[in-house]
């Protein structure tokens, strides 16, 4: 009888621990396709990015009208008011690209301008979450014509008209926009003032204070009437027109400082991926001002290190191992990382084997260490709404990329008559020395708010090669929870051979060093939080995930699309 195969028998013994049953037939938020496959979380996002294709697109001409599709029908998440990162695979030109375009601080965004803000918010929200101050000079048009100059074969006006079509339609309220939206209106009950601060979006998107019903369309004729001046004047209609100018007018209205000149000197950036080994797959992903690069590549390395320990038990200890992974690259994240263009980051070290393989040694079974042990110790600590989609054509580009406006709605602020909503991104700086942010993270001077910085990110757009093909493309949404998920759907697929269903659907786990605690995205099963508590972890309450939209390439030329069940999604893919 033919010896079984390793990999099968770890995953038959995690298969209870990790994942649900397995299902005869695909589920709905898996599609297959050969020939093209759009991954997004929203399906008529889906639906226009696979149109695009079956029209002749490239995977970036259909990611361009994902992305402005998105942006309607995902206001709490995404949309012109915000920014991204793109890694692809250029397959013509054999290599990856990584295009950062992450909101920049404001020119008169100082480290002083935020201490005084946050003396003076007595019980209102933080300065950084909501308002003017909350907003961070927006990217992502930039990013998306600039995408399209270099890689993409269709117009922009063509790209832009499947998004003009469903603002004026309007877009179908699911249930992931529903919960948002409840969310956001929690904020409004605990601080009223921000109903009449915001009252535009209270009065729209909403619903006035009762969150619109599932199946319910929105109209957002606003953004349309956006779109189709940016059709006409490309982004010269937004960082020096006349929706630049609603943009800065809306964001002094709420309080903040952004000016024109702000605007018009943004600039996207090129950046060299973040790339990693697991085995015989290479992980490429995204680099600073992301940390979800380097915390991918710390995790694996460690994990890699400690799979060949004869002390650590392959299966016994995964889960405990992966924790304790997840630890040192958070504790690291916190201490060292920022835009790289304003601090020195030790990227070289803590993406190295031999650092990982040292963190590795600090793990042993069933026990945990204290918090300043995690990473590397040599610097002290200081006191110290988002979407994910992928792309894939007949050519063989694979596009992931993620964007965000930071929180759900952002800082509520809307430029009208536009109906853009401003990000929050200047929360994800460190804007109070000593203060955690929304996503309870700590963080460095590395991260310091400051004129022209980019915010620390935790978007992890990722594409795995195995023989120099791809073999998974991936994202997520969630904040930090973006890491450790985009790492386990990773690992449930090229470490234990996972279904990609399966690698999905599987509980999540998830450890930023600070707070102390182990989360799930979910009830997980008994037998994994006791082996979690006898090594010492502290088990959370809160349940709280991300969702992962990914394509896997099988061998035979199949495209696997699939778009989280946790957010609503659906793929959709060519034959
Ligand atoms: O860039 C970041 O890390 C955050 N602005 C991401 C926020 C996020 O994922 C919210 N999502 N659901």
């Amino acid at each position: 009888m033919a010896k079984p195969h390793r990999k099968l028998l770890l995953f038959a013994f995690l298969a209870p621990i990790f994942a649900f049953p397995v299902l005869a037939d695909d589920p709905p938020w898996i599609a297959r396709g050969r020939s093209g496959m759009v991954a997004s979380d929203s399906p008529a996002a889906s639906r226009i990015g696979a149109d695009v294709l079956r029209a002749g697109g490239n995977a970036f001409d259909a990611a361009v009208a994902t992305s402005l599709a998105l942006a309607v029908a995902r206001p709490q998440s995404t949309g012109l008011g915000g920014g991204g990162f793109l890694v692809a695979y250029v397959a013509q030109e054999r290599r990856f690209v990584v295009l950062d375009f992450r909101e920049t601080a404001p020119a008169a965004a100082t480290p002083q301008r935020y201490a005084a803000l946050h003396r003076a918010k007595g019980d209102g929200p933080s300065p950084s979450v909501y308002g003017g101050n909350a907003v961070g000079v927006p990217g992502q048009l930039a990013g998306l014509t600039g995408i399209l100059k270099r890689f993409g074969a269709k117009p922009l006006g063509e790209l832009t008209a499947p998004a003009i079509g469903l603002a004026e339609s309007g877009f179908v309220v699911d249930e992931s926009y529903r919960r948002a939206c409840e969310e956001a209106l929690k904020d409004f009950d605990k601080w009223p003032q921000l109903k009449q601060q915001h009252l535009r979006l209270y009065a729209t998107l909403l619903g006035n204070g009762t969150p619109p019903e599932v199946g319910e369309k929105i109209k957002r004729p606003d953004l349309a009437r956006a779109l189709r001046l940016i059709a006409e004047r490309g982004p010269d209609a937004f960082y020096d027109g006349p929706i630049g100018q609603a943009i800065v007018t809306a964001a002094q209205e709420a309080g903040g400082t952004l000016t024109p000149d702000d605007l018009r000197s943004y600039r996207i950036r090129e950046r060299e991926p973040i790339r990693a080994r697991f085995g015989e797959y290479e992980i490429v992903s995204m680099p600073p001002p992301s940390s979800g690069g380097v915390c991918i590549a710390e995790t694996v390395h460690i994990l890699q290190s400690t799979a060949i320990r004869s002390d650590l038990h392959p299966v016994h200890d995964y889960p405990h191992a992966l924790v304790e992974a997840m630890k040192h690259a958070f504790a690291d994240r916190a201490r060292w990382l920022g835009d790289s263009d304003f601090a020195d980051i030790p990227l070289d070290r803590l993406t190295s084997l031999s650092y990982a393989a040292e963190r590795a040694r600090r793990i042993h079974s069933g026990k945990t260490l204290e918090a300043g042990e995690y990473g590397s110790p040599e610097s002290p600590p200081e006191d110290g709404g988002t979407s994910h989609f992928c792309v894939a054509d007949r050519f063989g580009n694979v596009v992931a990329l993620t964007e965000t406006i930071n929180g759900p709605f952002g800082s509520l602020v809307v430029a009208e008559p536009f109906g853009i909503i401003l990000n929050n991104q200047m929360d994800d700086f460190l804007t109070v020395p000593g203060q955690a942010n929304l996503y309870g993270l700590r963080q460095s001077r590395a991260n310091l708010v400051g004129p022209g910085k980019r915010p620390l990110s935790s978007m992890s757009p990722t594409i795995v090669l195995k023989d120099g093909r791809p073999v998974l493309a991936l994202g997520a949404s969630g904040g930090p929870r973006i890491i450790t998920a985009v790492l386990q759907v990773m690992l449930n697929v090229i470490k234990l051979d996972m279904p990609l269903d399966q690698a999905m659907s599987a509980v999540r786990i998830h450890h930023q060093w600070q707070p102390d605690e182990v989360y799930f995205d979910r009830d997980p099963p008994a037998a994994l939080v006791a082996s979690l508590k006898a090594a010492g972890h502290k088990i959370s309450d809160e349940r709280k995930g991300a969702a992962v939209q990914a394509i896997r390439f099988l061998p035979d030329g199949t495209m696997l699309g699939a778009s989280d069940p946790r957010k609503g999604g659906r793929p959709a893919g060519l034959r």
